[in-house]
């Protein structure tokens, strides 16, 4: 899938001020599908609803272009003023004459713009998702979107963040396995979409913010589908040692400064949580450490810390059989973190991010932890393991504690922790811990700008009763009640040298059924938060 851009300096901003000269230099672009919003004015000036007599407005001047086709399809009652109803035109003979080049022209209700309340995001995103929904999987090859008449708010900012909300969506819509792992479905049945080119066409008054968040759009799309493939390759191939090259290989293809570190280093930095859980595997764990030095030297860094299990099978406390395949996605908090610091290379950030990534197995063997065991953590504190199935918080109480070493702005991890998140937020939410408010209000902002949202769940000192032990510091399990908040209180007792948040995205980062596949998640809430973040 590939976006561009193309400014038509004089054209007009809002749809229903569109003037004849403009839709005449847009109808005379060719290109397969012209993309028109429209609004519920529009439409009642066209119609003749609300008692206008005269056709009035941006529709009767389009259909003049289009010799009456507007008309007809409102005669048969193809056109709506319903929010986000599609109204698809396809050339005849006539359009030509009038110097039409364009081979359909798709009309998108925007609704009624008036009420501010409808001005926002959400609703963009709906109207988007329709208009998408009606370009792809078709014959439409390339599509022409004249973004000033889509603009909910004449602001160009808010065109900005709308842009790139196409461009996540479109670019998302697009992703297909098998298409970008050809060596793992060898009967390739999986095609590419034949969509594949979106035009976003724009006029001087928003032509910078529409070049840079296409840019910044399909950054993101890069980093989600990477995420989106790192979690769907199966735990024999995904394992910590892949995760290591690929971020390697990054290195190679961007700006980004890569750092694998090994059992021995891993041992020598004092990990005793990490490598409790790694010990079961024959897999040898990784420690990655990927930089992005876009602003300032010195300047503090934001850092993200992604967990990577790349196959949970409980260890000694063995899960049970059923969808344990599923399990192969315990890393992608860790493949959203690689995909994060991917995109933020890719979009030159002028900000220092850094990510941070524990990866190993967690299996069942001679070799593994029992429940019962005790290890000390990098950080001094002793762990009683009383269930050796909530490994991540181990391998990422130590990762924590390394990051200390940075003196970071903030820190932000991300993990499939618990079953319990699913039960509390479903599908929906990811689960957001934080007790700094302003990581709160960004991260929750930035999950609206992007769709991919959070919802706040406590983290009070009361939860932390739930994990004392007789024999250690802490334990690693506080029974069933609020599971997922006894964890996040687990992580905070290794977060107290800075602003930290923690994000459960146990029910967001996969799909299960037959639409079984990484979602990407929260790749844009957090390329949304750093780029948001003054
Ligand atoms: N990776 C799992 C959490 C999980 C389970 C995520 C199912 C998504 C779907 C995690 O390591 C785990 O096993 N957590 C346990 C914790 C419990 C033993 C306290 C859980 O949620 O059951
Ligand atoms: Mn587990
Ligand atoms: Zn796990």
């Amino acid at each position: 899938m590939q976006f561009n851009t193309k400014i038509f300096p004089q054209a007009d901003l809002q749809s229903a001020k569109l003037q004849k000269s403009s839709l005449k230099l847009l109808l005379s672009h060719s290109t397969n599908c012209l993309v028109l919003g429209y609004s519920q004015a529009d439409f009642d000036g066209f119609s003749g609803a609300k008692g206008a007599k005269t056709k009035v407005g941006f529709l009767s001047e389009l259909d003049q272009f289009l010799d009456g086709s507007v008309n007809h399809a409102n005669v048969v009652g193809d056109l709506d003023s319903k929010q986000a109803s599609i109204c698809m035109l396809r050339a005849e003979k006539a359009w030509a004459v009038n110097g039409v080049k364009a081979k359909r022209v798709l009309l998108v209700c925007l609704g009624d713009i008036h009420l501010a309340s409808e001005r926002t995001l959400t609703i963009f995103s709906k109207v988007a998702r329709a208009a998408l929904k009606a370009l792809s999987g078709g014959s439409i090859e390339n599509a022409l979107w004249f973004t000033p008449s889509f603009a909910l708010s004449h602001n160009a900012d808010f065109i900005a963040e709308e842009v790139r909300l196409i461009v996540q969506y479109a670019g998302d819509q697009a992703y297909c396995f098998g298409v970008r792992q050809p060596t793992m479905k060898f009967k390739a049945k999986d095609k590419a979409d034949k969509f594949k080119n979106l035009v976003f066409a724009g006029n001087n008054a928003c032509a910078k913010e529409l070049k840079a968040a296409v840019e910044q759009g399909v950054a993101m799309v890069e980093g989600m589908h990477l995420a989106k493939d790192l979690g769907n390759l199966p735990p024999n191939i995904c394992t910590p040692t892949y995760l290591g090259k690929i971020a390697q290989g990054l290195s190679k293809k961007t700006g980004l400064q890569v750092e694998v570190l090994g059992l021995k280093q891993i041992e020598a930095l004092g990990m005793g949580a990490f490598l409790s859980v790694a010990k079961g595997s024959e897999t040898p764990p990784q420690f990655i450490v990927m930089r992005h030095q876009g602003g300032k030297t010195g300047e503090a860094p934001i850092v993200l810390v992604g967990k990577g299990i790349t196959f949970d099978a409980g260890g000694i406390s063995l899960k049970p059989g059923e969808a344990m395949d599923e399990m192969k996605y315990d890393m992608c908090g860790a493949a959203s973190v690689i995909g994060t610091m991917y995109s933020v290379s890719l979009m030159k950030l002028k900000k220092n991010v850094i990510g941070v990534v524990p990866t190993c197995e967690n299996m069942p063997s001679g070799r593994a932890s029992r429940p019962g065991d005790i290890v000390k953590s990098m950080s001094g504190q002793t762990i009683e393991i009383l269930n050796t199935d909530a490994e991540g918080r181990l391998i990422l109480c130590d990762a924590l504690t390394y990051v200390e070493r940075f003196k970071p702005a903030a820190v932000i991890d991300v993990a499939t922790l618990t079953g319990a998140c699913i039960i509390a937020l479903g599908h929906v939410h990811s689960g957001l811990f934080s007790d700094d408010e302003g990581l709160v209000n960004e991260l929750t902002k930035a999950g609206h700008a992007s769709l991919d949202t959070v919802w706040r769940l406590p983290l009070d000192a009361a939860y932390h009763e739930q994990l004392k032990s007789n024999f250690a510091d802490v334990a690693n399990i506080g029974g069933r009640p609020a599971g997922s908040v006894t964890a996040a209180c687990f992580l905070s007792r290794f977060t107290e040298q800075y602003k930290w948040a923690h994000l459960d995205i146990a029910g967001t980062a996969w799909k299960n059924g037959a639409a079984k596949g990484s979602t990407g998640r929260p790749v844009p809430l957090l390329v949304n938060f750093l780029l948001e973040r003054k």
